[in-house]
């Protein structure tokens, strides 16, 4: 490895930074979990284990490898022994400024001046987190896929007074341990792959919401076609192949016209329309026929590790 972090606290042990716990002890670091509510650190810590047993069913890992990082996994009491003594910390808990602050704030001050510390906020701007440390220029934006035991893209995001060799450094961590960091030239929030996100979900929702299909329908629409290419590649190179030996040149000179007439009739909308809530939900009711959360994401696991086989291993 490049880069030889040995050590992390997880400050926030809900849906990411218990996903986060099982991925860095799985790659053999040494991970402290901490979080405000005892009850959240306790299942935090059920649900990183939990982790750590599906990937190890699903080959991911060896079972020495599950054992190693079963062994490796400990929570503190306090929020000071998490930043204490470790090589990165990654922030895992509310999406809103004033929290991450107040976290940034004391874990800038216990840990050691060259701990590495990274955020897992989905759109927030770095800029404006690293104000509460008094060494900005270790913190920066790590913001993970869910769940991040499994999807291997990491977005890094640095704010204006963070040091472009630790972000270089972090880059080249996730590289070594099998990640896809992008790295955005720019702050915008959302970042990358949220605001593309955002951007195609206003038009599924839109298409429901005028009659044009069914909840499930457009679900099925967007995995069985373009889900299943976007696996391989991205919407430009996507196109380029669609434009045949003319390339993307060809393909926006030739479909481009028809994309303008489509853009043209789209949803425009920044606030999500009243009735959308309801008709989402009964939408969503009627497509998972009754299975749970756990079932879904069982399986949603499961599929994933065999695609992460096929393309990333
Ligand atoms: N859920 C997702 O799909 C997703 C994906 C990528 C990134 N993120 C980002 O990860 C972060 C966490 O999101 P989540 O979905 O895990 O939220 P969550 O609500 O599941 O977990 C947040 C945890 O933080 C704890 N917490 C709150 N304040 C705290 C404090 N001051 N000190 C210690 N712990 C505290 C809470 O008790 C809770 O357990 C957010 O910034 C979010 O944007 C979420």
């Amino acid at each position: 490895m490049a880069v030889d972090f040995k050590s992390v606290g997880i400050i926030g042990t809900g849906v990411i930074g218990s996903s986060w716990a099982a991925f860095y002890s799985s790659i053999g670091m040494e991970v402290k979990m901490y979080d405000l509510d005892d009850q959240c650190r306790r299942k935090g810590l059920e649900r990183a284990i939990n982790f750590i047993e599906g990937i190890n069913t699903g080959g991911l890992i060896s079972d020495r490898e599950r054992e190693d990082a079963l062994s490796k996994l400990k929570t503190t009491k306090t929020i000071e022994e998490a930043a204490k003594n470790v090589d990165i910390i990654q922030e895992s808990v509310a999406e809103n400024y004033h929290v991450k602050h107040a976290v940034f704030k004391i874990v800038d001050s216990e840990s050691e001046p060259e701990t590495i510390i990274l955020s897992s906020s989905s759109g927030l701007l770095m800029t404006e987190i690293q104000k509460a440390a008094h060494r900005p220029e270790r913190c920066l934006i790590a913001h993970p896929f869910n769940p991040p035991h499994l999807v291997p893209l990491v977005e890094l995001v640095p704010g204006e007074k963070t040091d472009g060799k630790i972000l270089l450094r972090v880059k080249e961590f996730f590289e070594a341990v099998g990640k896809t960091p992008v790295i955005l030239k720019k702050e915008v929030p959302g970042h990358i792959a949220n605001r593309l996100s955002a951007a195609l979900w206003r038009e599924a929702v839109d298409i429901v919401l005028k009659g044009v299909a069914d909840v499930e329908e457009v679900d099925k629409a967007l995995r069985a076609g373009p889900g299943l290419r976007w696996a391989l590649m991205g919407p430009h190179l996507t196109y380029h192949l669609g434009g045949g030996e003319g390339g993307i040149k060809h393909f926006i000179d030739h479909l481009g016209p028809a994309f303008e007439t489509w853009l043209n009739d789209m949803a425009v909308w920044t606030k999500f329309p009243l009735e959308s809530r309801e008709i989402l939900s009964e939408g969503v009711e009627k497509e998972i026929e009754g299975k749970s959360q756990s079932e879904l994401a069982e399986w949603r696991d499961q599929k994933l590790i065999e695609i992460i086989k096929l393309l990333y291993k």
